[in-house]
């Protein structure tokens, strides 16, 4: 048990899916794994661990923003000797050519700031994915591609939902990110920290720019394919 995890030790498997929400953390292990268990309900922010194709996998809120994945992510990676983190999440589009329920596959992600900053002073460190884990979501999704469509590069991880900056917005457009979300980059940055393998695949469900919003009766099927992509990513040996 840690300060916010009550699972046991070796309740937790060395691949961890975390989305944001809690609730979809339990819909995404009820859906794709075999024997899911409840490990965690601490703050209600639950996690099960159950088995992929006879891997065992534990998914974990995270909650949002990334003062709070920062808390779950530490002691998943100090505590529980988590080895391969992918967040499972949404985001809002920023570019044009990026839809409603498309997939964003983050290589990097940029911020103003982030639970690490303090650490790094004056370096703007730029967190990068794994590339092993990035490369194979990349397979994986490609097999998925007519059904859904599939962007690779840089993300935004915002401290904030309801901006009131856009210019900031309009800056990060010019510069070709895909999407806005709040957690990715102190993800990224932990794994490097702890030597561990990161990435974030998320599923655009929302658009800056149009407004447009994914209807909520479509999140699941949608969502359904980021899980698997990141599943699939996990396990492919690199
Ligand atoms: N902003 C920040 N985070 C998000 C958004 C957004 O528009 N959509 C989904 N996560």
């Amino acid at each position: 048990m840690t300060v916010h995890i009550g699972a046991k030790p070796g309740d937790i498997a060395e691949t961890v899916l975390m989305p944001g929400d809690p609730y979809r953390a339990k819909w995404a292990a009820e859906t794709f794994l075999r024997d899911a268990r409840l490990v965690n309900e601490v703050r209600g922010m639950l996690g099960f661990t159950g088995t992929w194709n006879g891997h065992p996998v534990t998914i974990q809120g995270s909650g949002m923003g990334m003062p709070s994945l920062s808390i779950y992510a530490n002691e998943l990676m100090s505590e529980y000797g988590a080895q391969t983190l992918i967040r499972i999440g949404s985001c809002g589009g920023m570019q044009p050519y990026v839809g409603i329920r498309d997939v964003i596959i983050a290589m990097t992600a940029t911020t103003i700031t982030s639970p690490s900053s303090g650490i790094f002073r004056e370096v703007n460190f730029a967190p990068c994915a794994d590339y092993g884990l990035l490369a194979a979501a990349v397979h994986a999704a490609q097999a998925k591609a007519k059904a859904t469509k599939t962007h690779v590069g840089g993300i935004y991880s915002s401290d904030v939902f309801y901006a009131e900056r856009p210019d900031l917005d309009e800056q990060m457009v010019r510069h070709g990110i895909l999407g806005v979300e709040m957690e990715a980059a102190e993800l990224y940055t932990l794994a490097a920290r702890h030597g561990r393998r990161a990435l974030a695949v998320l599923t655009v469900s929302d658009h800056l720019q149009t407004g447009e919003a994914l209807p909520s009766e479509d999140r699941e099927r949608s969502f359904g394919d980021m899980v698997e992509i990141a599943l699939e990513a996990a396990f492919t040996k690199s």
